[in-house]
């Protein structure tokens, strides 16, 4: 495979909710567009409580309802190696941009970091981990529209981040 145009990755906390759905959805949306070569895709959490495990089971039922996949995700902890790794890193709230942007500072990479929803509206994805339920919906929609807005920038500037 030629080297990819871009590489993104999703960031949350845990990445078993938001960042796997980011994942997932981008991942079916490069499918569809045509767009598997260009674009190398990953996600990561902050946090390290849920290292090697698949999404949250409400997290992947709800995708698959939309017909995304997640069960193939793996969690993994964002490495100071993600900022040379990637070109740009997208946080789901504020607190996971904050926290990457500490990072950013000692890992010496180029990466850009920014909030996933800029693409859309503007806000946080929130976090429905320790909601009722009916945050993944909320998730899902969020991530859907940020995500289609995304490729739709990328793709109107030949694959370079703005
Ligand atoms: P995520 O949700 O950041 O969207 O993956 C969370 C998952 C787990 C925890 C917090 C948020 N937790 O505290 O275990």
């Amino acid at each position: 495979m030629d080297q990819p145009k871009i590489r993104i990755l999703f960031v949350c906390l845990g990445n078993i909710c938001r960042s796997p759905t980011a994942h997932g959805v981008a991942y079916d949306l490069i499918v569809e567009r045509g767009l598997t070569g260009q674009v190398q895709l990953d996600s990561a959490g902050t946090g390290n409580y849920h290292i090697g495990s698949p999404p949250d089971p409400r997290a992947q039922e709800a995708a698959m309802g939309r017909g995304h996949d997640l069960s193939w995700i793996r969690a993994r902890s964002v490495e100071p190696e993600d900022f040379k790794r990637f070109d740009l890193l997208l946080a789901m709230d504020q607190s996971n941009y904050d926290d990457l942007l500490a990072m950013a500072a000692a890992s010496k990479g180029h990466a850009r970091v920014q909030r996933l929803r800029d693409y859309a509206d503007g806000g946080e994805v929130p976090d429905p981990y320790f909601g009722d339920g009916d945050g993944f919906e909320g998730v899902l929609d969020i991530v859907e529209a940020s995500c289609t807005r995304l490729f739709d920038a990328l793709e109107a500037n030949n694959m370079q981040v703005l």
